[in-house]
């Protein structure tokens, strides 16, 4: 099982872990942006890889310079990689561990909260490729986690906010009372100290998912809570050339689903006004679409890999807060409809 620490006494952790670890050689890919403002406070001993920042440099070019690196730094199969970024650097630096001789130790260190959150928990590795995000990629769990708080002191507020999106989903995901705890605190007047416990409970919900269904064959689909339609809006954003933080996309996304949980599956609309009003007090704007855009939205879901079944729309819906549904579907007219009420809401 994945080792999850959560300290923010992070040089420290990462020396015990080493220690442990007894490793031939240790190597930290990063990159630029992470590799000036936060490898400076860690100063760790060890070689550096530092790709380009930003998920348009997720690509076989960068991967092929961290494994250039791992040869030009003599790493072998006893070698440890200590990946230091965001979801970028985990996935990339986790799918580079993965593969090089078939496979090195590695640790991740998520220095933003959606990494933290998410990308960094949980083996999922890879790259985009062909125009597709993440088509090429490995379950791949790295032997340990480090989550610190103190190297988010840095984020924009936009950043905290993505990050907490994906909190909030795993509020929903867990029950009533966590998801009024996480309403009720202020992200963007968070202290390290207070949010690493809050954070802590928020990544053992996905631990405890991603335990009994590593390679997303059922359960784990829970986890895809707000993306179906959070990566139509994220898309759409992406053609008209604005695009949108992933947290924001999915905080939309929620809010659409549960209004088809609401339509579907008796989710109590009391909670859909709670994450409406949360929303809109909160910072994350509105997605911005007419319903001219509605055909596109629908044949981003419909495109979505999610989808097994060819032609159908894979969602994961809630009964309650805390009781997810995973594998359901909705006609195009239930999601117009959806659509139109999310606009209503939200305006
Ligand atoms: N990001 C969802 C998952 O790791 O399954």
């Amino acid at each position: 099982m994945q080792k999850i620490l959560f300290t923010n006494e992070v040089r420290q952790a990462i020396t015990s872990l080493i220690e442990e670890m007894r490793p031939a050689s240790v190597h930290i890919v990063t990159d630029s942006n992470v590799a000036r403002a936060v490898l400076p406070l860690l100063s760790l001993p060890y070689p550096v890889i530092t790709v380009m920042p930003g998920d348009e440099h997720k690509d076989l070019s960068s991967l092929s310079l961290i494994w250039d690196g791992l040869i030009k730094g003599g790493a072998t199969r006893r070698s440890v990689v200590i990946n230091i970024g965001g979801g970028v650097v985990t996935d990339m630096g986790g799918f580079a561990a993965a593969t090089f001789k078939r496979g090195l130790r590695f640790i991740n260190v998520p220095t933003t909260l959606l990494s933290a959150v998410d990308a960094a928990v949980g083996g999922k590795t890879g790259i985009n490729f062909g125009g597709l995000k993440n088509e090429v990629g490995a379950f791949a769990p790295a032997d340990a986690v480090i989550i610190s708080t103190v190297l988010f002191s840095t984020l924009p507020s936009v950043e905290l906010l993505s990050g907490y999106a994906e909190m909030l989903k795993h509020g929903y995901l867990s029950s009533e009372e966590t998801c009024r705890r996480l309403l009720n605190y202020n992200i963007l007047d968070s202290r390290p100290d207070t949010l690493l416990p809050l954070l802590e409970e928020s990544v053992r919900v996905k631990e405890r998912i991603v335990v009994e269904d590593p390679c997303e064959k059922g359960l784990r689909r829970a986890l895809n809570l707000g993306h179906t339609a959070g990566h139509a809006f994220e898309s759409l954003a992406l053609r008209c050339h604005k695009p949108v933080p992933h947290g924001h996309a999915v905080a939309w996304g929620m809010l659409v689903e549960m209004i088809l949980s609401h339509m579907t599956e008796g989710y109590p609309s009391r909670e859909l006004h709670i994450l409406a009003g949360y929303l809109k007090d909160n910072g994350y704007g509105t997605p911005a679409f007419s319903c001219d855009d509605y055909p596109a939205l629908i044949e981003f879901m419909r495109h979505d890999k999610k989808n097994d079944t060819p032609g159908e729309i894979n969602f994961t819906l809630l009964s309650r807060p805390g009781l997810p549904l995973i594998d359901r579907t909705a006609s195009d007219a239930d999601i117009r409809t959806a659509l139109d009420i999310f606009r209503d809401m939200t305006s």
